[in-house]
């Protein structure tokens, strides 16, 4: 039985990783004052086919249900929240700054950076259209990559303008409802072969050369941008962002400001992205709510080939891990006599929140110090012929104390 193309199994070195990733999402999340939520991992596919548009739809992971109803696991956050914000709007205060971390689900094909499942951080701000909200998301996004030890030399968050975008093909005479297609060309023109390019923009009768020279001068949108970048400048971050007409972003709901985040060398696939959807919640409340809103989504996997690569980020990864992992006690059973007595220590030991093991049959105690140094423990406790005395051993210095049994917990606890 094999495993799925693009599916993971989390064994418990995989899940330490999972889980650290989810700590640095969480803890930075918080400390910026977003408030945790989350969805359902099923929803009709009509969410999708309506909102999120682009290649996603030929990406759903879609079958009919026993009642009929077709239906997809989750590509991604975004329509989902926009109908549970505009459903219980009246319920928040604005702005909502709302963040989740769950797995979603996308047929696509397996490579580097992108598998079938996924966990991705989704942060939103809705109900604020201010420069203000727009900066304040991308210093968060910032700071939860500086969170994992990346810096300004390994990643970039490259800004740029769905209207901008818009504007450039209305003008040269795309029809309004084929101005998505043309985003699709554009945001793939940089994986595309150039001859692929050039046919594919021949169909809405614009020049290669009329794209590259619009991207090659960002300086109008440099401008329409300036409150967000200084915004950033105030708080030191400016340094994280780039105005790059190369973004366009796939997916059909996005407005105005939109940006993608890359590592520096180029190597990798898309770190994050997102952008404003001011439009969303009116058309997911069939009018009746209209609220403007941008976020993005952060994927685990680039992430994790990044961790992986630069070693500052990675050092501080492992010792995150490493610190979880390790027993704080290892009790060691020197007489088998003493088991019970081994047993009650142990137990007090863990009802005073110290991570305490122990070997669960007779060993020597020479195998049972080898087992303790392998868990990384702090103290080895040696119960044995001094009882109601043992001995504590600190492993790094070696220093041992005789102490007695009653009120070690609290003892090592201080
Ligand atoms: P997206 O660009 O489709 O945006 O995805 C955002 C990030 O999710 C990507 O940059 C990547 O890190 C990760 N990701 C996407 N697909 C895969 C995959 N197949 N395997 C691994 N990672 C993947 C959205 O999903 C928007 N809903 C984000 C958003 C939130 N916009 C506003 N709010």
């Amino acid at each position: 039985m094999q495993l799925l193309p693009g599916f993971r199994d989390f064994y418990p070195e995989d899940c330490a990783l999972r889980n650290y990733t989810l700590s640095v999402w969480r803890e930075v999340a918080s400390r910026y004052g977003f408030l945790e939520y989350d969805g359902p991992v099923l929803e009709s596919i009509d969410l999708y086919k309506k909102k999120s548009g682009g290649e996603l739809v030929g990406q759903l992971f879609d079958f009919v249900d026993k009642g009929e109803r077709h239906v997809a696991l989750r590509p991604e956050m975004t329509p989902t929240l926009a109908r549970m914000v505009a459903a219980r709007e009246r319920d928040y205060k604005k702005p909502l700054k709302w963040f989740c971390a769950p797995s979603f689900f996308r047929y696509e094909k397996q490579q580097r950076g992108r598998l079938r499942e996924f966990l991705q951080l989704n942060c939103d701000i809705l109900g604020d259209p201010s420069p203000a909200a727009d900066a304040e998301l991308l210093a968060l996004l910032i700071d939860i990559l500086r969170g994992f030890g990346l810096g300004a030399g390994d990643f970039v968050i490259r800004l740029s303008d769905r209207d901008a975008w818009m504007q450039f093909a209305m003008g040269r005479g795309v029809a309004q409802e084929r101005v998505l297609d043309f985003l699709g060309v554009v945001d793939k023109l940089e994986r595309m072969p150039e001859p692929e390019s050039r046919r594919k923009l021949g169909e809405f009768g614009i020049e290669l050369e009329a794209v590259r020279a619009f991207i090659a001068d960002p300086s109008a949108e440099a401008a329409k941008l300036q409150g967000i970048l200084a915004d950033l400048k105030a708080r030191g971050l400016e340094e994280y962002v780039a105005v790059d007409l190369t973004i366009v972003r796939g997916l059909a709901y996005y407005t105005g400001l939109v940006f993608e985040v890359f590592d520096r060398g180029g190597k990798e696939r898309a770190l994050a992205g997102g952008g404003r959807y001011d439009a969303l919640l009116e058309v997911m409340s069939d009018g009746k709510v209209r609220m403007p809103a941008l976020g993005f989504g952060m994927g685990d996997v680039v992430l994790g080939n990044m961790l992986e690569e630069v070693p500052a980020a990675k050092a501080r990864r492992d010792a995150w891990i490493a610190a979880r992992r390790a027993a704080e006690v290892y009790v060691i059973v020197a007489e088998e006599a003493r088991r019970p007595e081994a047993l009650g220590l142990v137990q007090r030991l863990r009802e005073a929140g110290l991570r305490t093991d122990f070997a669960l049959s007779a060993a020597k105690v020479g195998k049972q110090f080898q087992a303790a140094e392998g868990l990384g423990a702090q103290y080895a406790v040696v119960v044995g012929a001094e009882w109601p005395q043992v001995k504590v051993k600190e492993l790094a210095t070696r220093e041992e104390r005789t102490l007695p049994a009653e009120g070690l917990a609290a003892l090592l606890k201080g």
